[in-house]
């Protein structure tokens, strides 16, 4: 992968449509810590992604009790967007995305003004709480108000256990959104992959259904990933700088 910034705003420009599929590294700008990253959270504490897997959830009141204070101090929920979801709302107004993918829990896309029709949250949000019994939604801040008295709120409708409605190692995609997910990678002339390690199936799969689709496959990231060899082009460094640049570029010459 030898093409640079300038070749790939050109495919930008040219292209019929393009899919994006962000990770992490998008939002780290806006204060949320990734999970691989020199700062991650499994790279600072390994422990913590076999704690709160979905079976110890169920099981285990204490855990529960852990991550409810958890959610009650992420930054996801109050963090802002950054220069990199700005620039994806810019390329998405001129009509140049088909969907972004995003294996974020932020909500920091449609923050940033991104048509919500156009944004697939491949592993849910962190901004409703879900029962893991009837399915009942409801806003997290309504449950997190509830931490006051109870320090594992069950389901005001059936009693059942409830979660943040991400997808937790463990549990099952959502079917209809993965199928939305699947059919912009298939469809896309380009897919670029934006501040994703992409080492979680099956959402890093969709880079070699979009390339088996005839697509050329762009990676903007901090650090190598197992994709970078099957890549039209590599722009290595950080999102929030990278896409308003590509953006400008691509936009002006669009
Ligand atoms: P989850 O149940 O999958 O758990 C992931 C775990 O990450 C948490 O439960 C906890 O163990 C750990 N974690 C999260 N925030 C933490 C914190 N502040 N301190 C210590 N450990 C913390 O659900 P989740 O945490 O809601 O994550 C769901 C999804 O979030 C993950 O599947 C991943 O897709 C994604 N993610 C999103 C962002 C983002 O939205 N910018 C950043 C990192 C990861
Ligand atoms: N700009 C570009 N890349 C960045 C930036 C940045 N500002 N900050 C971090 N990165 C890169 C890191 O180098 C890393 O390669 O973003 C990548 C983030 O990778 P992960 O932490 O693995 O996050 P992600 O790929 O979204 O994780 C996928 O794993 O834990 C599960 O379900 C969870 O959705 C999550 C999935």
């Amino acid at each position: 992968a030898t093409a640079n910034i300038s070749d790939v705003a050109a495919w930008l420009a040219e292209c019929e449509q393009a899919t994006v599929l962000t990770g992490a590294g998008i939002s780290t700008a806006s204060g949320i810590p990734d999970f691989r990253g020199p700062q991650g959270l499994w790279t600072r504490n390994p422990a913590a992604a076999a704690m709160f897997d979905i079976d110890i959830y169920r099981a285990d009141a204490d855990v529960r009790r852990q991550v409810w204070q958890m959610r009650r101090a992420s930054p996801a929920l109050t963090a802002e967007p950054n220069d990199a979801h700005r620039a994806l709302v810019d390329l998405d107004r001129a009509g140049r995305l088909r969907a972004v993918v995003t294996q974020n829990i932020d909500g920091l896309h449609q923050k940033a003004g991104m048509d919500p029709a156009h944004v697939l949250e491949v592993h849910g949000t962190i901004h409703e709480v879900e029962c893991l019994s009837c399915g009942r939604r409801t806003p997290t801040p309504e449950v997190l108000a509830r931490l006051e008295e109870e320090s594992d709120p069950h389901c005001l409708a059936c009693g059942g256990i409830q979660k943040a409605a991400t997808v937790s190692f463990g549990q099952r995609l959502d079917p209809g959104v993965l199928d939305a997910a699947v059919a912009a990678a298939e469809e896309c002339d380009l897919f670029l992959a934006v501040g994703t390690s992409l080492t979680v199936h099956p959402v890093a799969g969709l880079c070699d259904t979009a390339v088996l689709h005839g697509a050329r496959l762009v990676i903007v990231n901090a650090e190598p990933t197992p994709y970078d060899e099957a890549a039209a082009a590599v722009l290595r460094g950080p999102a929030e700088t990278v896409l308003p640049e590509l953006a400008k570029r691509a936009l002006r010459t669009g």
